[in-house]
């Protein structure tokens, strides 16, 4: 027996499996804000004193974020590298702090009830009402749009025909409102209505960044299963990562909000691409992850809301992808 050998390398498989060991490292020093401290260099010794952690695990710990690219470490002293310095720091503008701790719920949720989720999928539904109403969730989910998908698409926007003349504009589900922010800034002349279930709109006004956009940004509770937006009225209907939640009702769905457009507006919407260029893996671990908590695929193809909009008498598409890897994809749809 002991002279058997086995014909494959196990390697592959190791290095998965501690990926998620890896990954919980990585949070947890972000939680630590061990990256606030790497901007300048730092001995193994004085982290451990100043974040309050055991010397043996720091080191190893520093070790680990080494070999991950996250920090650099010459004559015994660590520094953030680049891409630590971008995302990691809490003073930068595209800190992921927030968005890696919302992001992680969702990953310990699934790791704790796979079984119970693999047999019966789709228990995070009922919760969705509540999963973006607190402050936090609508930091993480504004930071996880700065990544670069948010500035692809309002370059997008920002491009099509019409874009100076618009005046007024509807951001579905709007959330943390940056989207609107972010048009508001490039067209001084548009104005924006945000619609997002009441306790997010609760939220949103109570985290509202900015008072310069208080005249022109206004948020409205509503919920698009039961409510309808003023019809043939807006230059430009956005719907940012909305309509996955509705894909039992897709059609209906993007009926209700296309009718707000008003003729010669654009409807918008920003999704995850089923034909986009994500690495494979990644999106069979999205896909996993979305279909147990949620039961529904995150990804949406072209067709399924072009088809809907052109019935609608909808002409003219546009398309552009967004985000790391072109993870998402923008359609924008005129109306006749
Ligand atoms: C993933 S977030 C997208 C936020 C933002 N548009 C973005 O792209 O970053 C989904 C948003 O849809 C909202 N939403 C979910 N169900 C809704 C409903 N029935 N009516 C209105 N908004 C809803 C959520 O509250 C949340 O703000």
């Amino acid at each position: 027996m002991s002279s058997l050998k086995p014909m494959n390398s196990f390697e592959p498989l190791e290095t998965v499996l501690m990926g998620g060991l890896v990954g919980s490292a990585i949070v947890e020093s972000v939680r630590l804000r061990v990256y606030d401290l790497l901007e300048t260099p730092h001995t193994a010794q004085e982290v451990s004193v100043l974040v309050g952690l055991d010397l043996i695990a720091t080191r190893a710990l520093l070790q680990l974020l080494v070999c991950q690219g996250l920090i650099d470490c010459a004559c015994d002293r660590y520094v953030n590298t680049p891409l630590a310095t971008e995302y990691l720091v809490s003073s930068s503008p595209f800190y992921q702090g927030p968005a890696i701790e919302l992001q992680q719920t969702s990953y310990d949720y699934v790791t704790s009830n796979l079984p119970e989720l693999l047999k019966n999928p789709g228990k995070v539904r009922c919760q969705i009402r509540h999963k973006f109403a607190s402050g936090k969730a609508i930091q993480g989910v504004a930071q996880h749009a700065m990544r670069g998908s948010l500035q692809d698409a309002v370059e997008f926007i920002a491009a099509l025909p019409g874009f100076a003349d618009m005046q007024q504009m509807c951001d579905v589900g709007g959330n943390h409102g940056r989207y609107s922010m972010a048009l508001l800034d490039r067209n001084p002349a548009l104005s924006a209505q945000l619609f997002d279930l009441p306790n997010v709109v609760e939220a949103f006004n109570r985290t509202k960044p900015d008072m310069v956009y208080s005249d022109r940004l206004t948020a409205f509770p509503f919920d698009l299963k039961t409510d309808d937006l003023p019809t043939n009225h807006y230059d430009l209907v956005l719907v940012s990562h909305v309509l996955q939640i509705f894909r039992d009702t897709l059609d209906e769905t993007i009926h209700r909000i296309a009718t707000s457009v008003a003729p010669g507006g654009w409807f918008v919407s920003h999704h995850m691409n089923a034909d986009g260029g994500a690495p494979a893996d990644t999106k069979a671990a999205m896909g996993f992850m979305y279909h147990v908590m949620a039961k529904v695929d995150h990804f949406i193809a072209q067709d399924d809301i072009e088809q809907p909009l052109r019935r609608l008498g909808f002409e003219t598409f546009l398309t552009g992808s967004t985000g790391p890897g072109s993870i998402n994809l923008v359609l924008a749809a005129r109306k006749r």
